[in-house]
């Protein structure tokens, strides 16, 4: 006899899965692909640029679509606000990609869509600044978030691209690892996991990562990430050789300190304090004269995220207080 139940029918019983939270992810009517890059490769393929301006200061990754789809590039330099030393002519079939760092340049995102239509803002580092009316902007999930991969995507052209769902299970290992067996064994995998997001074709994004997207109180996390922010910068901000405008941030990624001594990454690891580099392609990119080589051996992002309180930024602060 036919069964009645399409299999496309959701199970009854069976075992039970691992339950989590269910809640509104922070752009639900966003595309959701499955990485950052991709989605920039998804703006670059509906919008056709011939020539894109890149940073100098920028993760490599970026370079993928570029080379995937043979479309030109330039690199631009970056003034001391991180803002971009506009010297060059933006053609009709060019486009500018600005990076909104640490979560910090929303003025100049502003300014920038206010100078040019041809903009694509790379919120990989700014997940929690919205993305404005009618500028192509994307967003990198686990930068952010204990996800495996993820993207968000406004894309301003009417133009859809035809994809499938990614399957992200097979890059979960350090997450799951971290919970059992603490971080530090998890940070193999974390880069295995890591490398296998390089050159993979664009999907959407997997169940799992929007499963766990879905599941974030983003308010507290933003709450969170604010106010470590703060507490670091009261006290830092006379050492900081960065100046900034603190007064509207918005959920940054890390709390950038800019000091001219080399050694304090060494003594911050000493006490486990781990500080990511970003981004070490760009000592290739550079020569030594140039102010993003400077940026990229001296500036030091101190973890501040939702995962911390001021205790945490306590202990931050007493090993920068016996070199400061
Ligand atoms: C500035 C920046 N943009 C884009 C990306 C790409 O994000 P994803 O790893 O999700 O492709 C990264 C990091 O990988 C990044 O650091």
């Amino acid at each position: 006899m036919k069964n009645n139940y399409s299999s496309k029918m959701p199970s009854i019983g069976g075992y039970l899965e691992l339950q989590l939270p269910k809640g509104e992810e922070l752009y639900p009517t966003l595309l959701k692909l499955n990485t950052g890059r991709n989605a920039f490769e998804y703006i670059l393929k509906v919008k056709r640029y011939k020539l894109v301006h890149i940073p100098y200061y920028t993760c490599e990754v970026i370079l993928e679509p570029l080379k995937k789809l043979g479309i030109q590039f330039q690199y631009y330099t970056i003034n001391e606000q991180m803002d971009p030393v506009l010297d060059f002519v933006i053609g009709s079939e060019d486009c500018l990609l600005y990076t909104n760092y640490f979560g910090l340049k929303q003025e100049t995102v502003i300014r920038l869509s206010k100078l040019f239509d041809n903009l694509i803002i790379d919120n990989s580092q700014a997940f929690f600044s919205e993305p404005l009316e009618n500028v192509d902007t994307f967003y990198s999930c686990r930068k952010f978030f204990g996800v495996p991969d993820g993207a968000y995507l406004q894309c301003t052209s009417d133009i859809r691209l035809k994809l499938v769902k990614d399957v992200s299970v097979e890059r979960f290992s350090h997450l799951i690892k971290s919970i059992d067996l603490g971080i530090e064994n998890g940070y193999k995998d974390y880069i295995a996991n890591n490398r296998s997001l390089s050159n993979i074709p664009i999907k959407r994004m997997s169940a799992l990562s929007q499963r766990i997207l879905s599941g974030i109180d983003y308010k507290t996390c933003k709450y969170r990430r604010n106010s470590n922010f703060m507490y670091l910068h009261d006290f830092l901000e006379e050492y900081n050789d960065y100046s900034f405008d603190a007064s509207s941030v918005n959920g940054p990624m890390v709390y950038p300190l800019l000091l001219s001594s080399s050694e304090i990454k060494n003594k911050l690891l000493d006490k486990r304090i781990y500080i990511a580099s970003y981004w070490p392609n760009v000592l290739e990119w550079t020569t030594n004269k140039m102010y993003e080589h400077y940026l990229t051996t001296h500036l030091i992002a101190l973890p501040i995220d939702h995962r911390y309180t001021h205790s945490e930024m306590k202990r931050i602060l007493n090993v920068l207080k016996t070199i400061l």
